[in-house]
């Protein structure tokens, strides 16, 4: 049998193992944002128990809307430094559709001592959408190359953006290929599915090559990487891609981006406590029990796909010691 050559080697005393994740180590693994999911007490509990496994991450978004925008607004919370020390680097990402509003939250950002943030032009809710912003800023080039200007003019933050393929065309993003490859951007991550998609139907993958090869700067594969064998197979077809962002991969399996690459945990003594941490991290950022449950119940939904059991009676739990027993009978 003939051996791959896009297979890494790893040389350990005087075997070669090849290491069959294809994970190497020029390969970055991008936490992807995910409203009121990846936020930072759910970044803290997944750091303290799989440190290391993931490089950076981008926030759920930050609202710019009108207004006079302060640090201590209840929006800036999740990348409070306080909230993030020892914890993954994070870029936070604004969403919006006016250039002043992005940059008066980009202002903010940068006092408060962040470096790069990333600009939202991918989500696909109806009501996002229908105001012109995420997704529905795709087609207003003038108004995105704007807000770039804005940003790079007016501050020193590096820049970089999240998109989809487009709304209802998988060839949207084509015209603004032009007004991205004009400025330094520091990357642009790409989901690769339309707005209209939601999050479901298969990714397109085809359009994802003909337009990432059309982009000058770093691009970020996005969607869809629920298992080692998922992200084997987009390496192997993107062997020259080394930025995986993932997200309900992560959810639904906290262990993925260990076994992407290649380190192996005690998955029966690390979840529970993992599951624990979360749980204390969120009683500590919300007071009301009600609003404990509802937000255990929500990642359970996750957790339930990744190992393959039926969420009904988690999801019937009425209390917070109900849901973790009933847990911790799922592993
Ligand atoms: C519940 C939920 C919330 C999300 N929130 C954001 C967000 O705040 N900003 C953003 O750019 N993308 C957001 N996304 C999209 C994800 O970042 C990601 O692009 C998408 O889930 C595809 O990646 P995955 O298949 O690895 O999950 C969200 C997705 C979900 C399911």
């Amino acid at each position: 049998m003939g051996i791959n050559y896009l297979i890494p080697k790893i040389k350990v005393s005087d075997t070669v193992v090849y290491q069959t994740s294809l994970f190497s180590s020029n390969d970055k693994i991008i936490l992807a944002p995910l409203q009121n999911l990846t936020n930072y007490y759910f970044r803290q509990a997944y750091n303290k128990f799989f440190p290391n496994t993931i490089d950076y991450a981008i926030t759920p978004f930050i609202s710019a809307n009108e207004g006079v925008e302060k640090e201590n607004k209840a929006k800036f919370r999740d990348v409070w430094k306080k909230n993030n020390e020892n914890c993954i680097d994070i870029i936070p990402q604004i969403l919006g559709n006016k250039a002043e509003q992005v940059l008066s939250v980009a202002k903010i950002l940068e006092q408060m001592g962040y470096r790069k943030v990333n600009i939202n032009l991918g989500c696909p809710k109806k009501d996002v959408v229908n105001k012109h912003r995420g997704a529905g800023l795709l087609e207003n080039v003038e108004e995105i190359d704007r807000i770039i200007n804005e940003i790079m003019t007016k501050t020193k933050l590096q820049l970089s953006l999240k998109v989809r393929l487009g709304n209802k065309k998988n060839d949207e993003l084509q015209s603004l290929i032009p007004t991205i490859n004009k400025y330094p951007i520091d990357f642009v991550a790409i989901h690769a599915r339309l707005a209209e998609q939601m999050y479901e139907g298969n990714v397109d993958v085809d359009s994802f090559q003909k337009l990432s090869a059309q982009i000058k700067t770093k691009v970020i594969y996005n969607g869809d990487i629920f298992s080692v064998e998922d992200f084997r197979r987009l390496k192997m077809r993107f062997p020259y891609v080394n930025d995986w962002m993932l997200g309900r991969g992560v959810l639904r399996n906290p262990f993925l981006c260990g076994e992407i690459r290649g380190i192996y945990f005690d998955k029966k003594q690390i979840y529970p406590q993992f599951f624990h941490q979360l749980l204390n991290n969120f009683m500590e950022y919300s007071k009301n029990d009600e609003v404990v449950v509802n937000k255990m119940k929500e990642y359970c939904k996750y957790f339930c796909v990744g190992l393959k059991k039926d969420s009904t009676k988690i999801l019937h739990a009425v209390s917070l010691n109900q849901i973790v027993s009933e847990f911790e009978t799922y592993l």
